[in-house]
């Protein structure tokens, strides 16, 4: 089980207050549950959790988030004008210290749904708002199918641009080529292993950012 609801108040809807817990959002972009994206994702989880961060995972399959139509509202008025569950999403992106981020190839970019959660990240593209995100670090699960690592390479460029363009950065990534049908990857245990690893390093990144 990944999920550590304990430091996490549903109610509020925001992450518990108090102590100096490290707060990990994983966001699974595969609408497929369980699948290979999830697996990976999951296995980066442990290796923060192993670190002593709190993780809370959210399936972007089971939100509403509808695409960003460019209203501007965010850079105006504090809130964004959709009324989906992305204005909770938001809350728990602002009270994370970092993410993991995964989709799997889908026609060599991401796919729709974590197309669309990027999207909204428009939010912060002001100077009120960036505040709220600027210097998170952010992991990466990307599996496929092809056996060629390119194939990912749009997926990467479009992280890499995107979270630098928003003063974050993609601190470690892990690319799963051979994966089509769901659960191939649990016969890949080097990747398993290295998604642990990433999972570990981003928590060590992240404190040596603070000054911990
Ligand atoms: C709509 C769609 C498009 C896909 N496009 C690609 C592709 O361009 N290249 C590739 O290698 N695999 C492609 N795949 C295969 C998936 O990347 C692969 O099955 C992956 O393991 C799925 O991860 P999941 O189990 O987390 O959903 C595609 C799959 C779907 C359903």
């Amino acid at each position: 089980m990944i999920l550590e609801f304990i430091f996490y108040d549903f109610e509020k809807a925001g992450w518990f207050e108090g102590g100096q817990i490290m707060k990990i959002l994983a966001v699974v972009g595969s609408p497929r549950r369980n699948g290979n994206t999830h697996i990976v994702v999951r296995k980066i989880a442990e290796g923060a959790k192993a670190k002593g961060a709190a993780v809370k995972e959210i399936f972007l399959g089971d939100l509403t988030i509808a695409e960003c139509d460019g209203c501007q509202c965010c850079w105006e008025a504090e809130r964004c004008s959709k009324d989906d569950d992305m204005q909770q999403v938001y809350e728990q992106i602002i009270g994370s210290d970092g993410f993991i981020f995964g989709t799997p190839v889908y026609w060599y970019g991401p796919t729709a749904l974590m197309k669309a959660f990027v999207d909204r990240f428009v939010y912060f593209n002001c100077e009120k708002n960036r505040k709220k995100i600027r210097g998170k670090k952010a992991v990466l699960a990307v599996p496929f199918e092809e056996e060629d690592e390119q194939t990912a390479r749009l997926v990467e460029e479009f992280f890499d641009k995107s979270l630098n363009y928003l003063e974050m950065a993609v601190s470690g990534k892990v690319l799963v080529p051979g994966v089509g049908k769901k659960g191939d990857v649990l016969k890949k245990k080097d990747k398993l292993d290295e998604a642990f690893g990433l999972g570990s390093a981003l928590v060590t990144q992240i404190e040596l950012g603070h000054g911990r």
